[in-house]
């Protein structure tokens, strides 16, 4: 398994199984199939509303010494409606019971957006409170906090972009070790990746396959398919592997880190294989070329009617 660095040495296994969409009565048994194929690098989130199943899987894993926990790392990440900075630590604190964890490996702030906390998902615009009113750096600070307790080894956030992570570093203390964003050959944010690079901040690539398996809601009838794509096909025939791989040898050659949501026990050993396919410059050459700026997750869901968000300061 090929682990990334970060600035103090600690690492991070490239290739992690992914969890947001999976079912809670499927994804224990997806762990426990990921821990015991070679996965070491289960990615969650509060807001997946599958943390306890996930801490299931992993809690059978290190009861039937399958694993230690030091061998496993382990990410998850603060939903927007806890973004005061007293509110960070009881946030990680239920996320650490459901797990079942004494500490993550990585907490997020999982996107630049805040609500009330009694708001999970807001469905009207007054149930999105503007950054002025909640400031990142506010949120930044709880996040040190729980650094420095040692309940998170590293910190970072998700959905950042290079203005936001600008601001963020001016005034942060610990600054960020990871964005987590939406990443895959169709939107490959050459910038942004470069930015993070330039100052020592790791990136991870979510929705590395194009999440097919996303609600109706969320996903326009007219979207590309990632993973039909036809130059994808045409470079997974002459590695005689899948397109999957393809998508995840992307990445791994790129230099971020990916996470891939399976449930299903071949595609979760498939995935992690990817690990095995070598593409060439010239394969990665085509890949390149295939940028288009697109968003599978374009973040409408914080642009409803009345909110301060709009897709322009979101992105910004
Ligand atoms: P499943 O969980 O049934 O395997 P993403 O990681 O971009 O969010 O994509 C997740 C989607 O891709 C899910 O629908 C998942 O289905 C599917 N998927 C995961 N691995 C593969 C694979 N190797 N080949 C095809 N589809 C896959």
């Amino acid at each position: 398994m090929n682990i990334l660095k970060f600035r103090n040495g600690d690492g991070i296994p490239q290739l992690g199984l992914g969890t947001w969409k999976s079912k809670p009565e499927e994804v224990e048994q997806a762990v426990i199939h990921a821990i015991k194929t070679g996965y070491r690098h289960i990615d969650c989130a509060y807001i997946y509303d599958n943390e306890e199943a996930v801490g299931r899987g992993i809690q059978y894993c290190i009861e039937n010494k399958l694993i230690d926990r030091d061998e496993l790392f382990i990410t998850s990440k603060l939903w927007n409606n806890a973004h005061e900075k007293e509110q960070v630590k009881p946030a990680l604190k239920q996320t650490l019971s459901s797990l079942g964890l004494h500490y993550l490996d990585l907490y997020l702030i999982h996107w630049p957006v805040a609500q009330p906390q009694s708001v999970k998902f807001p469905t009207r615009g007054e149930e999105l409170l503007a950054l002025e009113k909640v400031p990142l750096a506010t949120t930044w600070e709880g996040m040190e906090e729980i650094h420095q307790e040692g309940l998170a080894k590293h910190i970072g956030v998700s959905n950042f972009s290079i203005s936001k992570l600008e601001a963020l570093l001016e005034n942060a203390q610990h600054t960020p070790e990871m964005n987590q964003v939406e990443m895959h050959p169709y939107l490959q944010q050459p910038d942004l990746f470069d930015f993070c690079r330039n100052h020592n901040i790791l990136v991870t690539g979510y929705s590395p396959l194009g999440s097919g398996d996303r609600h109706p809601n969320n996903r326009r009838t007219d979207e590309p398919k990632l993973i039909a794509d036809p130059t994808v096909m045409e470079i997974s025939k002459q590695l005689n592997c899948t397109p999957a791989q393809v998508l995840i040898a992307w990445h791994l050659y790129r230099g971020s880190v990916v996470i891939p949501k399976s449930t299903n026990k071949q595609r979760i050993e498939e995935n992690l294989k990817a690990q095995a396919v070598e593409l060439s410059a010239a394969q990665m050459s085509k890949l390149t070329a295939l940028n288009r700026n697109f968003r599978f997750i374009d973040g409408s869901f914080w642009t409803i009617d009345g909110s301060p968000y709009t897709l322009k300061n979101l992105w910004n």
